[in-house]
């Protein structure tokens, strides 16, 4: 542990789309047996981000309870992880800065390493606390994920945002020393500037992110980390929920142990349940694990939970956090099934009518159909500039 006292998350809120397309409605436009989606990916439905939704309301909706509850005044810095970025300068957390009124002297920037991103965001806002305990840091993870259609990916999309206060004694995880790393150059998952779409080899997806395991346990057992016995839950980052259980599977059989497909399911199934309803929330996604997890397991108090970040390209980390005590009247759990739960369901055709979408580049003005229920938006487009409003 830094320091003489604890660090880590203090709150953490959840938030989502409007619509929602289940891939029941997927499967029958595309011909697949709706069973490959539902037990081989382990995905119910994926959330679609309405016209007047982007990372930026989506990360809004999400740190707005946070202020309401603790206030701003303590946060000094904001870290926005994503790699669906809307701007290629401009950091997205600056809008959300803007939209919360948040006071003037903070520090605003954006992170990028795919979905590892979030985690850099979370070890970054440790070293700044560390270094003054008194403040908060804001790391905000939110993305939307989008893959061609009628492509492999295409039924592992989705969006969401996860908005996580850290700070000195946290009321809910303590992050532990040591953290195990691992970089490897591979192009297993990438979206050039010029596409709005990623590019997956899934499959090699699956042997880097596997590799990446063994990587981060050896470098985090290297470093006098915990034995794999002193943990009673993984989170995983969960490009489909399978994806856990896969790397689960990996971890045991690497390190010695029986793969038992029961003490798989007791290790990573609590933390699922986000993640099969709303896809792949990329930089997110552990952390909807997490919330996921806090939301559903009986009572976690003392327990210590392992994190493993994945991001393509590839970077991750292994780390440990702790579970504080008292932690359960501090959880959003009602707030976070709404917020799943409210998604409006969508057929085939408006689903496509979003994924085809795209903005015109002309500079003129456009503003954007009101769609979304929840409490901020993108109001249009006008000189380039994305304007965004409180709904
Ligand atoms: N009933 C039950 N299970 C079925 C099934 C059926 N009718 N048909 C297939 N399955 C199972 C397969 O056995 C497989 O499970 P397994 O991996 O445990 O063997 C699973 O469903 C997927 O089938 P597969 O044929 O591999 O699907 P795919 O070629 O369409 O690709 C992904 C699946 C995950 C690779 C693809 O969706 C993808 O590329 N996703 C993006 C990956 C990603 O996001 N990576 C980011 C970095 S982590």
């Amino acid at each position: 542990m830094p320091g003489d006292f604890a660090i880590g998350i203090h709150d953490l809120s959840v938030a989502t789309t409007q619509y929602v397309l289940t891939h029941d409605t997927l499967a029958a436009h595309n011909g697949t047996d709706a069973a490959k989606y539902h037990r081989g990916i382990g995905q119910r439905s994926m959330s679609v981000a309405a016209a007047d939704e982007d990372i930026v309301t989506m990360a809004a909706t999400a740190a707005a309870p946070l202020v309401a509850r603790h206030g701003g005044d303590r946060i000094r810095t904001i870290v926005f992880a994503t790699e669906t970025s809307v701007d290629q300068a401009k950091a997205a957390g600056i809008h959300v800065h803007s939209l919360l009124g948040l006071p003037s002297a903070t520090r605003v920037v954006e992170l990028k390493q795919a979905c590892y991103g979030g985690t850099a965001g979370l070890q970054f806002a440790v070293g700044l606390v560390h270094r003054d305990p008194s403040q908060q840091v804001l790391v905000i993870a939110s993305d939307v994920s989008k893959y061609e259609l009628d492509s492999p990916g295409e039924a592992t999309q989705g969006a969401a945002a996860v908005a996580m206060l850290v700070g000195a004694e946290p009321a809910l995880v303590r992050i532990e020393d040591p953290s195990g790393m691992f970089t490897a150059d591979i192009m297993d998952f990438w979206r050039p500037n010029y596409r709005t779409t990623a590019l997956v080899d899934g499959h090699e997806s699956i042997s880097a992110y596997l590799q990446a395991v063994e990587g981060v346990w050896k470098d985090y057992a290297e470093r006098d980390g915990r034995t794999l016995d002193e943990f009673s839950a993984f989170c995983y980052h969960q490009p489909f929920t399978k994806m856990a259980h896969k790397a689960h599977r990996h971890l045991l059989r690497h390190c010695g142990y029986d793969a038992d497909e029961g003490e798989i399911a007791r290790a990573v199934g609590r933390t699922t349940a986000y993640n099969a309803e709303v896809g792949n929330s990329y930089t997110a996604s552990m952390y909807l694990g997490l919330a996921a997890l806090l939301d559903h397991a009986d009572d976690l108090t003392g327990q210590t939970v392992g994190f493993l970040s994945y991001g393509s390209g590839s970077v991750a980390e292994f780390f440990a956090g702790t579970v504080v005590p008292g932690y359960r009247a501090h959880l959003r759990s009602a707030a976070h099934r709404d917020a799943i739960g409210r998604r409006q369901d969508i057929d085939y055709a408006k689903y496509r009518e979003i994924h085809e979408y795209s903005f015109p580049a002309d500079g003129k003005d456009h503003p954007v159909p009101r769609e979304t229920t929840g409490p901020y938006r993108l109001a249009g487009l006008s000189g380039h500039k994305r304007i965004y409003e409180p709904r």
